[in-house]
C-alpha cells in the first residue's frame, strides 16, 4: 500500500472516532405532558431531565453524552404507542423512559418488547406491567404490595366495613382495588360496597349516595387526581364523613388546591415525602427547587431515579447493545435512589417501601414508612 493511500485511510479511521465520540446516546422519554394527566408527566420529565443534565455535566456516559428524546402522548388512548413506535423506528433510541400511569405503559411495553429496546417504567403500579417480557422495568412498587399496604393500614384502624369506588377506566385503578380486596377479605375484612366511574367523569353522587347507605368506616378510591378531589367535595356534601383512602395516584398538587379541606383525613400511599430526611433526599429537593422553582413529587423523584439506574446500567454494560443493556438494568442492586434504595428483581419489579401520607388542614404530611 502506498504511503498516500495509507495517510487518507487513517485520517478516515480517525474521523469515524471522532464522531462516535460526538454522537449522543439516545434516550426516549414518552410522557403525559399535556391533557388530562400533564401533572403526572411534568413533573416526571422533570425528574428525568434533570437527572440527564446531571450525567452529561459529568461527563456522559462512556464518553458520550446522553440526549433525551422526549414525546407528550397528551393523556391519549392510543399516542402512547404512536409515539414508543416512532421513538424506536425513527430516533433509533436505545432505551425508553416512560410511562406514569400504568395504562399508557401498557401501550409502550408491547412495542419495546418486540423491538428489543430496554423500557423502564418510572411510576407505573400495575403488576401486568413488566409481565409483558424480559425487556420491561420499572423502579417503583407495585400494586400488590400498596394495596396490602392500605388494607392492612384501614386494618390497623378497626376500620372493617370498607366501600370501594373504582376508575374502570385505569388499569391502575381496577388493579390497585383488586389487590386490596385480596389481602382485606382475607384479613376480615368486608367490602360493604363496589362503586365505579370512568376517568373524565364530574359527578359522583349517585355511587356515593349508594356508599352512604352501606354506612361504611371508610372509603377506598384508587383514582387519579383529577376526580378524586370533586369525589371528596361531594362525598361532604352528602354528609358521608368517613375518611378516604388512596394510592400514589392521588399524587399532585392540584389535589388539594380542587379539594381544599374536603379530603381532611384521609390516607395515601405514595413513594416519596420531601420531609424525609436522608441526604440523597434533601439534595435531591435543593437541586430540583433551584432549577424549576418548585417542589418535586413523587413522579420528579421517581423520573430522577429511573434515568439515573439506566445511566449506570449503561456504563456497567460498556455498550448500548439492547440485550447486553438489558442484562445490566436487571443486574441494578442496591442504587442509592430518591425513593430509596432500590434493586430489580427477578420479575424486574422495584422491591421498597412504600409511605404513607395523611391528610389535615388540606395539606398532605408524612405519616409512616411501610417496609415491603
Ligand atoms: N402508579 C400510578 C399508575 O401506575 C401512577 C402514579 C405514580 C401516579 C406515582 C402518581 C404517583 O398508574
Amino acid at each position: 500500500m502506498n504511503t498516500r493511500l495509507l495517510a487518507i485511510l487513517l485520517a478516515f479511521a480517525g474521523a469515524a472516532a471522532t464522531t462516535r465520540a460526538q454522537e449522543t446516546i439516545k434516550i426516549g422519554e414518552f410522557a403525559s405532558m399535556t391533557g388530562e394527566h400533564a401533572g403526572f408527566g411534568q413533573q416526571s420529565h422533570k425528574g428525568t431531565q434533570l437527572a440527564i443534565d446531571e450525567i452529561n455535566a459529568a461527563g456522559g456516559v462512556l464518553g458520550r453524552k446522553l440526549e433525551l428524546i422526549m414525546e407528550d402522548d397528551q393523556s391519549q388512548a392510543g399516542q402512547a404507542a404512536t409515539v414508543v413506535q416512532k421513538l424506536i423506528a425513527q430516533n433509533k433510541v436505545v432505551a425508553l423512559l416512560g410511562e406514569v400511569a400504568s395504562s399508557k405503559s401498557l401501550e409502550g411495553a408491547p412495542i419495546a418488547q418486540r423491538n428489543k429496546i430496554p423500557m423502564i417504567s418510572p411510576a407505573s403500579t400495575n403488576a401486568k406491567v413488566t409481565e409483558t417480557g424480559d425487556y420491561i422495568f420499572r423502579v417503583c412498587f407495585i400494586d400488590p404490595f400498596q394495596g396490602t399496604v392500605m388494607a392492612k393500614f384501614a386494618l390497623s384502624r378497626g376500620w372493617k366495613k370498607i366501600a370501594l369506588l373504582t376508575d374502570v377506566k385505569q388499569d391502575y385503578s381496577v388493579g390497585l382495588a383488586d389487590s386490596f380486596v385480596k389481602y382485606f377479605t382475607a384479613h376480615g375484612g368486608t367490602i360493604v360496597r363496589d362503586q365505579k366511574y370512568s376517568s373524565g367523569d364530574k359527578e359522583f353522587r349517585a355511587q356515593l349516595t349508594s356508599i352512604k347507605g352501606a354506612n361504611p368506616d371508610a372509603v377506598f378510591v384508587p383514582g387519579y387526581y383529577g376526580e378524586v378531589p370533586l369525589i371528596g367535595k361531594q362525598a361532604k356534601l352528602l354528609g358521608l364523613k368517613v375518611p378516604m383512602l388512596g394510592g400514589d395516584g392521588w399524587v399532585d398538587d392540584s389535589l388539594l388546591k380542587v379539594a381544599g379541606d374536603a379530603l381532611d383525613g384521609s390516607f395515601i400511599s405514595a413513594h416519596f415525602s420531601m420531609e424525609d430526611k436522608n441526604p440523597v433526599v434533601q439534595d435531591f429537593v435543593r437541586k430540583f427547587r433551584a432549577r424549576f422553582q418548585g417542589d418535586p413529587n413523587d413522579m420528579a423523584a421517581l423520573g430522577y431515579d429511573s434515568a439515573m439506574i439506566l445511566a449506570a446500567a449503561i456504563k456497567r454494560a460498556g455498550t448500548t447493545d439492547g440485550a447486553k443493556l438489558r442484562d445490566a438494568i436487571a443486574a441494578t442492586k442496591n442504587h442509592p435512589g430518591v425513593t430509596g434504595s432500590i434493586t430489580i428483581d427477578a420479575q424486574r419489579n422495584a422491591s421498597k417501601p412504600a409511605v404513607i401520607m395523611a391528610i389535615a388542614k388540606g395539606a398532605m404530611k408524612f405519616q409512616e414508612t411501610v417496609a415491603p
